[in-house]
């Protein structure tokens, strides 16, 4: 399988030289997301020692570092260039979280290629992402950058985004690889605080954590980024049982692996002992490469020297990086990504702004519509008011290092476009925030949060009056782009007070009042629900912000988003998700029993269901019906259920399919997300919805960590969210 290529070049290479292969350095770019940033970076390309580069953009620079690289090393070996295109390159679609309400794989297939595209013309050809981490606790503010609490759901989306990125074949100037990332874990940090420890046990990694990543390799992923947090007690940076056993001999990837940013040099902090040391444990537990901390390019001679590491195990991981610069053809050319024309002509053009706009609608999830407020008429009154209302700096969200907020178009912007004859008024009402520290925090990427110089008060009173003169009320309201993301993980999930305070009055002005609601997490909005408002939640919707907003608001597009996230009532009751295990005391009842598995002070039920969201229309949905009783192994079975837009508008509706395992070796969730559908229906339609489980659909890793189903009576729940009641039985024989 070895490519002869790169098998004569390694043949050629000193150890000096392969070591050098496996060093990725940053010269800064705004993308440094530590304490240490790479320096000397031109002098170590030109003495071949550096393999990739990240954190430089543009035909122009990637040309010339790429120079130093061709022009000034003995082998003449090109550099791959890395970066971070989360949500979009420069056209940013909206955050992940929000993509992924979506439900829609084809949508989000094609923001991945449109990404891919946009970076390759800027020179870059290798993306750190998707980000697949199954995350159930929205205090981590990662939440932001995956799809969510669902494996089934998660697994198609990384698929998605892979096929997105790397397109079918690597070595077209258009296309990327692709890495997955955090392998693995890192979304279920103890605590919901960034970088934190991971403790689970091996079943629960297998039936729930994992799956993603796997679904990503099995796409033909090319790299896997390793995660901050230990696994079974080793750093995912030096575990070998996770890197080698399960990621190469289990799985069969056959790509690289790249550390996170300094996650080596943090080993020390872990407690596994100096430099040196946690570099040979790397390298030995099978990383490849080594982002920004330099312990594989300044410790691996000495431990080859004393026996800690193997030439051929440095030889191994040179030849990965290799063979991953020869499918993209860098050996053929290294400037292919380079050319001056390209950035001009496929860059934030107008066909991707159209898509950024048609993703942010459909990502956007109706959580409330009191007295069918929405869609707004375009000739009425409208009071715009709130900190996000006309605020370019929040609107494209985390993660989005290449794009300008500039560029985006505000609230404000979008609604006057879209309902020239609507009157509208604005007043920011409110800060983010009133808390300087908090500001201080948020605004290390640019001013997030903005303290006005006015008093609250004065703020306020200025929104007051316009709602008073309005007919209707539009509140912007949320979270600022760095309230969520990296090392942005909160204790208090609660709209800010400052901008609560500004909700409840205008609600008593008695006016009817919208929220647009903006975050990069599920939010705890137990009391604004219980408002007589209507609430679209719109994530951080990306470049096109305004004008996706004022398409729902105005009813040009009728939101179809479901959430992929638990919406918890309180704190208290994270990790919150649909698939939980029932337990030997189950609460019977809604109110508090005694010796029943239930809270004093909270619901166990959570404020919003996983899947949830509704439309502009109604739909009603039948019983569902299945075409046999009985199911072989390797057979499947077909459930399907008659739905009916019995609403005033027409519109989309993702009909979801939930499994229970009734009886099996090892707990079973209540329910599991197992298929889905979005379908189209016309105002007055009805169509009948298939959907069907294979009965490798119904297997699960069990206590031996086989990978199995087992025969009995399993239960099928389907409807338009989490909760679907109504079910059919069938036997897997
Ligand atoms: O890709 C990221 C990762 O998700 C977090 N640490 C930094 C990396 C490179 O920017």
């Amino acid at each position: 399988e070895n490519i002869p290529f790169v098998e004569e070049l390694l043949q050629k290479m000193t150890v000096e030289e392969k070591i050098g292969q496996l060093n990725l350095v940053t010269p800064g770019g705004g993308v440094a997301t530590g304490a240490v940033v790479s320096e000397n970076v031109e002098a170590k390309i030109k003495a071949g020692q550096v393999g990739g580069l990240f954190g430089v953009a543009g035909p122009e620079k990637i040309k010339m570092a790429q120079d130093f690289a061709i022009n000034d090393t003995r082998l003449k070996i090109p550099l791959v260039f890395g970066s971070d295109v989360i949500h979009g390159y420069k056209t940013t679609f909206p955050i992940p979280l929000g993509l992924a309400a979506s439900w829609d794989m084809a949508l989000i297939e094609k923001t991945a290629r449109i990404a891919a595209t946009e970076a390759t013309a800027d020179g870059i050809n290798w993306n750190f992402s998707p980000m697949v981490d199954i995350a159930r606790d929205p205090r981590w503010g990662r939440i932001s950058e995956g799809a969510g609490e669902d494996p089934y759901l998660g697994s198609a989306i990384a698929k998605a985004m892979v096929k997105g990125y790397q397109g079918s074949d690597l070595s077209l100037p258009n296309t990327m690889l692709a890495t997955v990332k955090h392998m693995a874990l890192y979304g279920a940090s103890e605590g919901g605080r960034d970088y934190n420890s991971v403790d689970m046990s091996r079943i629960k990694m297998f039936n729930e954590y994992l799956p993603p990543y796997k679904a990503a390799i099995d796409a033909g992923v090319s790299s896997v980024m390793t995660s901050f947090n230990d696994v079974d007690g080793i750093p995912a940076s030096g575990n070998k049982w996770l890197l080698t056993d399960l990621l190469r001999e289990q799985w069969g990837f056959k790509g690289f692996v790249v550390s996170d940013y300094t996650s080596v040099n943090e080993m020390i902090a872990h407690g596994f002992g100096d430099l040196q040391a946690v570099s040979a444990l790397a390298l030995n537990a099978g990383l490849d490469m080594d982002m920004v901390g330099e312990g594989f390019l300044t410790t691996l001679k000495k431990s080859l020297e004393e026996g800690k590491v193997s030439e051929e195990q440095i030889t191994q991981a040179c030849r990965r990086i290799l063979e991953a610069k020869y499918t993209l053809g860098l050996f053929e050319d290294p400037y292919r990504y380079s050319d001056p024309q390209r950035p001009a002509k496929d860059i934030l053009n107008i066909e991707n702004r159209k898509l950024a706009r048609t993703a942010a609608a459909r990502s956007f999830v109706l959580l409330k519509n009191h007295n069918e407020l929405l869609p707004l008429k375009k000739d009425v009154k409208i009071a715009l008011i709130g900190p996000l209302a006309n605020n370019k700096n929040n609107m494209l969200g985390t993660w989005a290092p290449t794009g300008d907020p500039q560029l985006s178009v505000p609230i404000l912007e979008g609604l006057q476009k879209v309902a020239p004859a609507a009157r509208i008024t604005y007043a920011k009402g409110a800060n983010i925030s009133d808390d300087p520290e908090l500001a201080k925090k948020v605004n290390v990427f640019g001013p997030r949060i903005e303290i006005d110089d006015r008093s609250p008060e004065k703020m306020l009173q200025e929104s007051l009056d316009l709602a008073n003169k309005s007919e209707v009320v539009v509140a912007v309201v949320g979270e600022a782009t760095e309230m969520s993301g990296e090392a942005a993980s909160r204790t208090d999930l609660s709209i800010p007070e400052s901008q609560k305070k500004m909700i409840r009055a205008l609600v008593a002005t008695g006016k009817p009042v919208v929220l647009v609601l903006m975050s990069g997490r599920p939010l705890t909005i137990e009391e604004e629900l219980a408002l007589p408002v209507s609430i679209l939640q719109v994530w951080h919707p990306g470049v096109e912000a305004g004008n996706a907003v004022a398409d729902v608001v105005f009813g040009d597009y009728n939101p179809a988003g479901k959430l992929t996230a638990t919406w918890p009532v309180n704190v208290g009751q994270i990790p919150i998700y649909h698939s939980m295990k029932n337990t030997g005391r189950p609460a019977t009842s809604e109110t508090f029993q005694k010796f029943q598995s239930n809270y004093l002070d909270a619901p166990n039920a959570p404020l919003l269901p996983f899947g949830y969201g509704l439309s502009y229309t109604q739909f009603e949905y039948s019983e569902p019906s299945i075409n046999k009783k009985e199911v072989a192994q390797g057979e499947s079975v077909d459930i399907t259920v008659t739905i009916k837009n019995i609403g005033n508008y027409h519109g989309e509706e993702t009909v979801q399919l939930y499994l229970r395992d009734v009886v099996r070796s090892i707990t079973p969730p209540m329910r599991e997300l197992k298929g889905f559908k979005k379908v189209y229906l016309k105002k007055g339609e009805t169509k009948l919805v298939t959907l069907t489980l294979h009965a490798d659909d119904l297997k699960f890793y069990d206590s031996q960590l086989n990978f199995v189903s087992e025969p009995g009576e399993f239960e099928v729940f389907v409807g338009t969210d989490s909760n679907a009641a109504t079910k059919v039985t069938f036997t897997l024989k």
